[in-house]
């Protein structure tokens, strides 16, 4: 059996962008995500009990909502930023959130409706912790030196 290479991020291993909430926002998105990760390998365990598959499903689903949530507050709070300090990249940086947003859209509806285990793991163990940190390195520590730069005190 071919292994699959899992990345699980740690809050120490995505950059500081030192604007407490998005730092704070980052932290907790990390988290959910590393609590999501611990049910996809569980459920992915073939030592579950046959019974328990429900169980994992109904709670692998609760997590997804909770970070569909969350990365809808998160980004509709960074993107309130950007518009008050009227930042010049802004449209580039709501538009990367807005396609982001639509793929963990559109991964929880194809998990709701297939339970295709593999492709979620895929998603989270691969797709999202490479994207999570090209965003923070590329878009948001840019952004947040900018507003302090500009004034903007939390
Ligand atoms: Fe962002």
């Amino acid at each position: 059996m071919s292994e699959i290479l899992k990345t699980i991020l740690e809050t120490d291993s995505i950059a500081r962008v030192n604007l407490a909430f998005m730092d704070k926002a980052h932290f907790e998105e990390v988290q959910i995500v590393k609590d999501l990760g611990e049910l996809i390998t569980a459920y992915q365990d073939e030592t579950i009990e046959s019974d328990a598959t429900g169980q994992y499903e109904e709670k692998i689903t609760v997590m997804l909502i909770t970070w569909l949530r969350h990365t809808i507050a998160s980004f509709s709070a960074e993107n309130e930023l950007m518009q008050q300090i009227n930042f010049p990249t802004m449209q580039l940086h709501t538009q990367e959130h807005e396609t982001e947003l639509n793929r963990i859209k559109r991964i929880v509806r194809l998990w709701k409706t297939d339970k295709n285990i593999t492709l979620l793991a895929d998603f989270v163990f691969n797709f999202w912790p490479n994207w999570l940190i090209a965003h923070i390195n590329s878009m948001d520590i840019m952004m947040a030196r900018f507003a302090v730069m500009n004034g903007y005190r939390a």
